[in-house]
């Protein structure tokens, strides 16, 4: 493997991270209308930059190969925000103008968004970290860029104080990463949901992590050293 770059998440960057969150998440299987997850690749993203405070991207020849956004318990900008923001609006507008076939494919994310909701409500503790979104791409997994990133992260976290942290994923994502790196399933639900190929069941985890009791990786220093923080 070619020598890989980390830093920070750029504008630019966008668009090929929009290609990550439609293969990682598997949105074809909504829908198959390009406009459709257009807009609803961008809504996700622009929801993840709104809530992060931390971002790392990993970049290999030039292209973004994998990310990580993460959010620790400090108040985000609101000027900052101001861009995600309108750019959030604009998809909202742009989903109610698509056709009521398309406007159900929002619908469905939305008993996802509620499930997290109704975990997080459930589970009494408080976290003050959380992994927004974590993505590696598909011709790249296995390689140790996910541990790495997720090292990272809670490098970052234990700097900032940050005790416990969470995170939401599904059954039809990777959850056997968080399973074997030291993460807890702290609740499930079942939902089921219309795919293009129909009626589909789908598991809703909450994950949560204790940064003070354990690193993932115990060469943590050395990862630091490893990368180019731009
Ligand atoms: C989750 C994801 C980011 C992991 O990235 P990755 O670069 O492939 O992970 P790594 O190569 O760093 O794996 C680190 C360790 O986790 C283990 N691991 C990864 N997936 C695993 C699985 N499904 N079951 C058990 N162990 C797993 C690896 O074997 C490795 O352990 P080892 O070093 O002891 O062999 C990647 O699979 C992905 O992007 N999936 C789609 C999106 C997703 O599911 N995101 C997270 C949930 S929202």
């Amino acid at each position: 493997m070619s020598s890989l770059v980390y830093r920070k998440i750029r504008k630019s960057d966008y668009s090929r991270v929009k290609e990550l969150i439609i293969e990682a998440f598997k949105f074809k299987q909504y829908t198959s209308n390009s406009k459709v997850l257009d807009i609803f690749s961008e809504t996700y993203l622009r929801r993840c930059l709104l809530a992060q405070n931390y971002s790392q991207v990993v970049e290999e020849n030039g292209e973004v190969i994998g990310l990580l956004l993460g959010k620790i318990n400090k108040k985000n900008k609101f000027l900052k925000n101001a861009p995600n923001l309108l750019s959030l609006f604009i998809c909202w507008v742009r989903a109610l103008l698509t056709d009521k076939k398309n406007k159900a494919f929002f619908l469905e994310y939305k008993k996802v968004s509620d499930a997290y909701a109704n975990l997080i409500k459930e589970c009494n503790d408080n976290f003050d970290g959380e992994v927004v979104l974590f993505i590696v791409g598909e011709k790249c997994r296995g390689k140790g860029i996910g541990r790495r990133l997720v090292n990272n992260y809670l490098y970052f976290c234990k700097s900032n104080n940050v005790r416990s942290l969470y995170l939401f994923t599904d059954s039809k994502c990777n959850y056997g990463f968080y399973d074997n790196n030291g993460f807890e399933r702290m609740g499930q639900k079942q939902i089921n949901v219309n795919t293009v190929n129909g009626p589909s069941d789908l598991g809703i985890y909450l994950y949560s992590y204790k940064v003070g009791e354990y690193l993932i990786n115990k060469q943590l220093p050395n990862t630091r050293s490893n990368f180019v923080n731009q």
